[in-house]
């Protein structure tokens, strides 16, 4: 798989590429199964529809990787924290953790319950061109405990960073029981036949370096040396957003740093060098623009000429990008990295 061989640095004929949130609302097919299902929450909970719209992008698109289509509050919410999104608002648990015995009362076998998700795992890859690589995914300890606390998105962080510092060993039990949870589930999306995974810790960026590093990239670390003393021979993929200054201090046992659009990827080449293969990093809102596409990925490809690459955008691509741009996108980081490779 030409997906798997870039996340370990081998030589491939083009880099490879995928899209972040790719099975999503820009896709009409997709909408078209979200308004047969009802709503976003079952159609993760049904395995025959969540392989489905993990791999409408691969037909439509032709991208080198699916990633399996859940959400990272699904294991929250089968930790017994009931979830349940609102238009105009996203993400919402009614219940939230403030206090020990909340942490205590969080179900350990939540990775045995989300077994839907593994189910998913395995109608997928049977289906799936053995060419394409399938990307399972959690959420960081960290960017989940974030919804566990506040209970929704936020701008703030105000109750889990007054833990950070009011309540460290409260929040630290907390990441830690995340943590085993979270093995366990990559663990069981490997078993199930995921070919690489990744770590979202979307809200890394809400924390001052020292803090970053104790509370979110430390736990991602033993998730990724866990994993690999495990499955070495399945890439782990940490992307950290809005941590672009922190990555001097960035290291682990990852074979793929995720890079988001507000870090030059030249700037993360400096740092990396070749340690890591970077992934990323165009700015999704480029999408809206063929033109300012084609500007960014020659760019990107010809800073990564030479170096360990798989392209990506830099976060996830917004609903209303046509898909004629999405699709233009991928076929131009094939031809531009590949034409590049002559030279
Ligand atoms: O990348 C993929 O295509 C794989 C599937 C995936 C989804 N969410 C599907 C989804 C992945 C990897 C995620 C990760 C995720 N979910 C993150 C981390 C990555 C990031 O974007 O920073 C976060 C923070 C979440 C929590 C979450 N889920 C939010 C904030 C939202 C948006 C709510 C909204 O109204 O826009 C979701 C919903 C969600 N997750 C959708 C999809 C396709 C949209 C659901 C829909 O309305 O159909």
């Amino acid at each position: 798989m030409i997906f798997v061989d870039a996340c370990f640095g081998k030589e491939t004929p083009y880099t490879p590429v995928w899209m972040m949130r790719q099975a999503g609302r820009y896709l009409p097919e997709y909408m078209e199964v979200r308004r047969k299902v009802g709503n976003f929450l079952d159609m993760t909970r049904n395995p025959e529809v969540a392989a489905e719209v993990t791999l409408q992008p691969i037909d439509i698109l032709d991208v080198d990787a699916a990633i399996l289509f859940s959400d990272i509050l699904n294991l929250p919410m089968e930790m017994g924290l009931p979830l349940r999104f609102e238009k105009g608002v996203g993400p919402i648990f009614d219940k939230t953790i403030s206090t020990e015995e909340d942490i205590d009362a969080l179900d350990a076998s939540a990775d045995e319950k989300i077994s839907y998700v593994y189910e998913a795992v395995k109608l997928i890859r049977e289906r799936l061109n053995p060419e394409k690589a399938l990307i399972g995914f959690a959420g960081s300890p960290w960017t989940i405990a974030t919804y566990m606390v506040e209970g929704r998105g936020s701008k703030q962080y105000a109750k889990i960073k007054k833990m950070v510092y009011a309540n460290p060993m409260l929040l630290h039990r907390l990441l830690a029981f995340n943590t085993k949870e979270t093995i366990e589930y990559l663990s069981k999306q490997i078993e199930a036949g995921a070919n690489a995974v990744m770590i979202f810790d979307s809200w890394g960026g809400a924390l001052e370096r020292e803090k970053f590093f104790e509370f979110s990239w430390n736990y991602m670390k033993e998730i990724a040396r866990t994993l690999k003393q495990k499955y070495p021979h399945i890439p782990v993929i940490g992307f950290s957003k809005g941590v672009g200054l922190y990555m001097g201090d960035m290291d682990g046992d990852f074979d793929v740093i995720g890079v988001d659009w507000n870090t030059p990827i030249d700037y993360a080449l400096g740092i990396f060098k070749d340690n890591y293969t970077l992934q990323g990093n165009m700015d999704p809102t480029r999408l809206y623009s063929k033109s300012a596409t084609k500007d960014a990925v020659e760019k990107i490809a010809r800073i990564m000429k030479g170096h360990r690459h798989i392209f990506n955008l830099g976060h996830g691509i917004l609903p209303d990008v046509p898909v004629e741009n999405a699709k233009y996108f991928v076929d131009l980081c094939k031809e531009v990295s590949r034409k590049l490779r002559e030279e």
